[in-house]
């Protein structure tokens, strides 16, 4: 007797399946239509509304109709408008829709590509893109790299390349040299890779944020002299805090001098490479030995999508392989990379698809185009802030990200943080843009002072959300004048 085939919920018809899809297009197209009129951040009552939806595991299903609607209703409006043309906030990232279709045809075909064995076509994809950053970086024959989850992963595997090509096993007297604007993965890298508290060394910076050539050159020898041993040079290429670019030429030119590992990261600032401006502004960045990417920043693609190039594959690998006897054997033609070889992931997600189909649809034009337009937005917006009055632009925008703050001399300096806040606050309260603040210390003073920032980086800002952002900034300095509604 054969088997009676029953239906099976986890393998819905197909027509549930499109159904499905459908469905969900029903909320998304309409949600994309409004996502300029969506206020900018909902949070308040997070914590309630998080508390409300804890539940143990249900035993019995929920129709996918009611899913959505908690989703789309509830949840998804409770946060921070990410997504919006608004979002000047921290450094935004993307949501291209191609992206979501590339990962819908990722996950339901589910090839695994961690290795070159099981789908060679689609993990040359993958390589083709990794070659494509490659070359935007200017490296050449040898190199190559990972798609990572974020910045933060590719820190961390240019880290631990570095570390085992210039130190192997000993490497606890090694020191990785930065900044202060180096963001804070960076500092955690080291703590993942093993180093202790003490490898990591701050060399202070110059009026722009800049990390000082002659600084480290001394910084070098102290170390060395003291027994320790310099390994790398972590630069900032658009750094996060107030988008300060460090001299990669003079920095690359430190590291062949004393035998560092130069690494870049370029996770913020990275993609401006495709541009004539930010191919300028980068010169030396082809002579680094790693970079970190976020095309989930950059290359306006959905969070989770990040990537590190290494000028010579061969020590990613190095660093990464380890072999197992369940596994097909490594590959030995250059050309064909095993991605579990290269990071410390066995199965990934098939990221590459993601970057890939956007990359082939629009080609480099359109996106070129579209980071040439924040660099021209980032002008005109800081022009328009330059002229408010007691204004002070602490950084002014080398790429798409500058920071600023107001300085009333009719108030008292310590009030100034306090002054700042409010103001920011009163932008972000009417609800068209987000912008965040950071305190840093002030380069004129080297005191801590609160700086609001803007970066612009999300694909759908245009010059319409600029004026918005001005507007705002003008009726906020408003109202913290005496005699406003939030006068202090
Ligand atoms: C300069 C820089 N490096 C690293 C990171 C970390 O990247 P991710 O959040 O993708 O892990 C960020 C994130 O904003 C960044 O701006």
């Amino acid at each position: 007797m054969g088997v009676v085939l029953k239906s099976w919920p986890l393998e819905p018809e197909p027509a549930l399946f499109r159904q499905r899809v459908e469905l969900v297009l029903d909320r998304l197209v309409p949600w994309l239509a409004k996502l300029e009129t969506q206020p900018m951040h909902h949070t308040a009552g997070g914590r309630k509304l998080a508390r409300a939806i804890r539940e143990d595991l249900p035993e019995q299903g929920v129709s996918f109709r009611r899913l959505m609607g908690q989703l789309f209703e509830r949840l998804i409006p409770a946060s921070l408008n990410t997504a919006s043309p608004g979002y000047l906030a921290y450094i935004p990232g993307g949501g291209l829709t191609e992206a979501a279709i590339a990962d819908l045809i990722a996950d339901v075909t589910n090839r695994y590509t961690g290795l070159w064995m099981p789908a060679p076509g689609l993990v040359q994809l993958e390589i083709n893109v990794l070659r494509w950053l490659c070359t935007m970086v200017g490296f050449g024959e040898g190199s190559g790299g990972i798609l990572t989850t974020g910045g933060s992963m590719a820190n961390l595997g240019a880290l631990v390349s570095a570390r085992h090509d210039r130190l192997g096993e000993e490497f606890t007297e090694g020191v990785i040299y930065t900044s202060a604007q180096a963001h804070h993965s960076m500092r955690k890298a080291a703590i993942v890779a093993g180093f202790p508290r003490r490898a990591f060394r701050e060399i202070p910076v110059d009026e722009h944020f800049r990390l000082r050539p002659d600084l480290l050159r001394i910084a070098i020898a102290e170390d060395r002299a003291a027994g320790r041993r310099p390994l790398m040079v972590a630069a900032q290429a658009g750094s996060t805090a107030v988008g300060a670019v460090d001299p990669l030429d003079q920095l690359a030119e430190v590291c062949k001098e004393e035998g560092l590992w130069l690494h870049v990261d370029a996770a913020y600032g990275g993609f401006f490479c495709l541009t004539t401006r930010g191919r300028e502004t980068f010169r030396g960045i082809d002579r680094a030995d790693s970079v970190t990417l976020d095309p989930h920043k950059g290359l306006f693609l959905p969070y989770g999508t990040g990537a590190l190039v290494v000028r010579d594959l061969k020590k990613l690998r190095a660093a990464h392989a380890v072999s197992a006897s369940y596994l097909p054997a490594p590959q030995e033609d250059p050309d064909a990379w095993d991605f579990a070889d290269l990071g410390p992931e066995l199965s990934r997600d098939f990221r590459g698809l993601r970057v890939w189909l956007p990359l082939k649809l629009h080609g480099a034009k359109v996106f070129r185009e579209a980071l040439d337009e924040k660099l021209d937005l980032t002008r005109q917006l800081v022009d328009e802030i330059r002229s408010l009055p007691t204004i002070r632009i602490v950084s002014e925008p080398v790429l798409s990200l500058f920071s600023f703050r107001f300085e009333p001399p009719d108030r008292p300096e310590e009030s100034w943080d306090a002054y700042n806040r409010k103001v920011m606050s009163g932008v972000n309260q009417r609800q068209r843009v987000l912008l965040t603040g950071v305190t840093i210390e002030d380069p004129k003073t080297q005191r801590p002072i609160f700086v609001i920032r803007a970066c612009i980086l999300s694909f759908r800002t245009h010059a319409d959300r600029i004026l918005m952002a001005v507007e705002d900034l003008k009726a906020a300095l408003a109202d913290v004048q005496p005699g406003g509604t939030d006068a202090l």
